[in-house]
């Protein structure tokens, strides 16, 4: 008999769902919603989106499909998202996102004042805009009448399950990037709460990410001719269940996605920190841990720059090779502040080296350029902790431009391997989803379909154009959103 398993990804720019069954996909389905920037450096969503263009998308991929089959749906979703529900379930205001840097001056309180050591001893992380606590503390601070009436704080991918099963639950994935979660422990932190005048029953119960967290609610299982008997499993914050998805499992291993975010993913079967405070602690979605550093805007800036300032598509603006090792232009991809390494709100991006020669296509290179060197500086920091990079994962909508790829692995001086189904967070959310109803079966979609090596002609050129790269930052730092 036949088993059909779910996974649906809250991403930032729309809902990835996938159905599988035990050995192969059956269907993928995508759905936008739109991301409201209300303020420069704002970034909010309507949870409600996630939820309709959920079921949207589940009523799609099982059309054709015998809907009996159908055993379990898990998540996977964009991280840190603050979502908070009333004494009724409504939604309070729109989510603030991971990418949100309003909470500038929240965060500096937390490093400063709190200090880091108390945030490293307490939850192996410091503070972060995007993370969770910060915008809490923001919500508290400049809408004290929506916090009062906060009873549930929630993260994305939970607000989807919640109205899915009824259950109030999160992963240790995704409550690893709240900052009020003791990673190590894989437990809240009391005193984080105490500190942010949280009482711990405003918070979902914690599940490890495999785990059903219940049924789906008899209602939805209803509207969408599925069994009463689907299991509703928590499932990964977006990049814990990438790893998942790309086989990234054992310690050493690495994922690079070049999501909206790009983001390199070490896998520890230890806890440990980085004292530099650049990057990341957070649990796996296998009862690991990994090390996570993000640079906010990857993708996104070749969408920014490829249609909204070019109003063009990305086939028509590939023609970049000529320009390769020939190039003095270079971009900072900072267009909403930085997370790793640098941890800067206020910063923005910046083109430099511009000439009266400088032509379209070398400007569209040195975007592609500057996220790579953003990642070199994120995978050095990762390095200089004592992990050996060697090779690496590559999953994400950008890295479906080989170009960028091969870029990245020159850049980078390390390989990269294409999983052969290069779907990332939706395929670990659906082989969580099969996890959680006792059927492992994720050996039948590992496998790497293509390695890219580094263009060692090219090594040196890009050596020396990383160092120029990193004089960059320190050169415009005080050029920020909040002088220029
Ligand atoms: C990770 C992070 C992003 C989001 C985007 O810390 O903020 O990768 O999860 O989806």
């Amino acid at each position: 008999m036949i088993n059909y398993y779910i996974g649906l990804d809250i991403g930032t720019s729309s809902v990835k769902a996938m159905l599988i069954s035990e050995d192969s996909i059956i269907k993928t389905v995508s759905l936008d919603y739109p991301i409201r920037y209300p303020k420069p450096g704002y970034s909010e969503q309507d949870p409600h989106d996630w939820f309709n263009k959920s079921i949207a998308a589940v009523r799609s991929l099982t059309e054709d499909v015998d809907k009996s089959l159908v055993r379990s749906i898990a998540f996977s979703g964009q991280m840190h998202g603050l979502v908070l529900l009333d004494e009724i379930d409504e939604v309070i205001r729109p989510a603030i996102l991971w990418n949100d840097g309003r909470s500038e001056k929240e965060v500096a309180y937390l490093n400063e004042m709190i200090g880091k050591d108390f945030l490293l001893s307490n939850t192996g992380n410091i503070a972060f805009a995007g993370f969770t606590a910060p915008k809490l503390l923001w919500v508290r601070e400049n809408e004290p009448e929506n916090f009062k009436r906060i009873r549930k704080i929630m993260l994305p991918k939970d607000y989807v399950a919640y109205r899915f099963s009824g259950a109030f639950a999160t992963d240790p994935s995704d409550a690893a990037g709240t900052l009020y979660f003791d990673v190590k422990n894989r437990r809240w932190s009391k005193p984080m709460l105490k500190l942010l005048q949280v009482e711990e029953s405003r918070l979902p119960q914690i599940f490890e990410s495999s785990a059903a967290i219940g049924c789906i609610k008899p209602e939805i299982a209803a509207k969408l001719g599925l069994s009463a008997d689907v299991k509703i499993v928590i499932g990964a914050g977006d990049n814990a269940a990438s790893a998942i998805g790309t086989g990234t499992i054992n310690s050493g291993d690495c994922n690079i996605s070049l999501g909206t975010s790009g983001t390199v993913f070490v896998c520890a079967d230890t806890f440990g920190f980085d004292r530099e405070n650049a990057i990341h602690s957070f649990c796996s979605a296998n009862g690991m841990y990994h090390y996570l550093a993000c640079t906010l805007t990857a993708a996104a800036c070749q969408k920014w720059w490829v249609e909204d300032i070019l109003r063009s598509d990305y086939a028509s603006e590939n023609n970049m090779e000529q320009f390769i090792g020939n190039s003095s232009v270079l971009f900072l991809p900072y267009l909403m502040g930085e997370r790793s390494p640098v941890n800067d709100t206020n910063v923005r991006g910046l083109f430099a080296g511009l000439s009266m020669t400088t032509a379209r296509e070398e400007m569209t290179l040195a975007v592609l350029e500057g996220v790579a060197f953003s990642l070199k500086q994120n995978v050095e920091v990762i390095r200089s902790l004592g992990v050996d990079i060697r090779r690496s994962k590559i999953c994400g909508g950008g890295a479906k431009n080989r170009l960028w790829c091969r870029l990245l692995a020159t850049v980078l001086g390390i390989e990269l391997e294409v999983p052969v189904l290069e779907h990332g967070g939706v395929l670990g959310a659906c082989l969580l989803a099969a996890m959680g109803d006792g059927n492992d079966i994720a050996h039948n979609f590992y496998g790497v379909k293509e390695t890219i090596s580094p263009d060692e002609m090219y090594a040196d050129y890009y050596a020396q154009k990383y160092q120029k790269y990193l004089s960059l930052y320190p050169a415009v730092s005080h050029l920020n959103s909040a002088t220029l």
